[in-house]
């Protein structure tokens, strides 16, 4: 399950996961997609990613839609069929055991576009990057959850007529102020921050990373493999988001032996 490291140190590195876990009064989550992988839903970098064999500047940028609108609505509607296929995983599951722990001192900020936490159970999601469930008129104002159902190839809007584009950020995009500046204070409030599944490359969520390390809270990172986040951090687990996220979860919520 974890190739990169001893058995002692898997467990050592869990142990002190939960004790940070366990240590903390606020606790903020960071998820990329390698969390909604195990449902079968591929990540964006890496072999069989999204971007492989796609550039990221045909399909998610302004200038995309503006020239092909048909070409990128193209790729989201893949997406939004794949998702009627999925389920959350065990690592969804475990985050919303978390939540539960800690009520309101929770905030669960993700990458993701494809609603799987709320599907799951999480309450205090803050979509940093949008929702492929949501469309939005590129004119007026108008906005609205389409869940999975099947769109036009190019759907136009029932107010003004005007193209509609799905609700999410696209490169060279701001995000969306409220909800980015909801994540930071989450960041800058807690004591640890676990990290899920995200390679961190991209900004300005992965600087969320930074903000943590400035506000000294602990970091902890869950991954299949080392990112750049990784020297930073204070435990990196190396393993799938569903197996060791239940396993930590689980510790969190156990009482230490007396
Ligand atoms: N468990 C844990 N980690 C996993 C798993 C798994 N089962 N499977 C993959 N990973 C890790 C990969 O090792 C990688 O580090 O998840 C990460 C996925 O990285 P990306 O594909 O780059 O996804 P993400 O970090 O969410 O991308 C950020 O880029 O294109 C944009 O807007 C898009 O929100 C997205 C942003
Ligand atoms: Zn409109």
């Amino acid at each position: 399950m974890h190739p990169h490291v001893g058995e002692s140190d898997w467990e050592e590195g869990l142990e002190q996961a939960a004790s940070f876990l366990k240590a903390a009064s606020r606790v903020a989550v960071l998820t990329g997609a390698g969390i909604s992988a195990e449902s079968g839903l591929a990540t964006f970098r890496g072999q069989g990613g999204l971007w492989e064999g796609q550039r990221v500047e045909d399909v998610a940028t302004p200038r995309a839609f503006a020239r092909d609108p048909r070409q990128v609505w193209r790729f989201y509607n893949l997406r939004r069929a794949n998702l009627a296929e999925v389920q959350p995983n065990a690592g969804h599951r475990a985050l919303v055991d978390l939540e539960q722990r800690f009520g309101d001192d929770f905030a669960l900020i993700t990458q993701n576009v494809d609603g799987l936490h709320q599907a799951a159970g999480s309450v205090n999601v803050l979509e940093i990057h949008g929702s492929i469930r949501r469309v939005r008129c590129t004119e007026c104002p108008y906005i609205v959850e389409r869940g999975v159902e099947a769109l036009p190839d190019l759907p136009h809007c029932e107010k003004c007529n005007s193209l509609l584009r799905p609700d999410v950020v696209w490169f060279e995009e701001m995000l969306p102020a409220t909800i980015w500046s909801r994540a930071e204070l989450a960041v800058v409030r807690c004591q640890c921050l676990l990290v899920v599944g995200t390679s961190a490359m991209v900004y300005p969520a992965a600087g969320l990373i930074a903000t943590a390390h400035e506000h000294k809270a602990r970091v902890i990172e869950v991954n299949l493999q080392a990112t750049p986040a990784t020297q930073g951090v204070d435990v990196s687990l190396l393993g799938p988001s569903g197996t060791v996220l239940p396993e930590l979860v689980r510790r969190v919520a156990t009482a230490p032996p007396l």
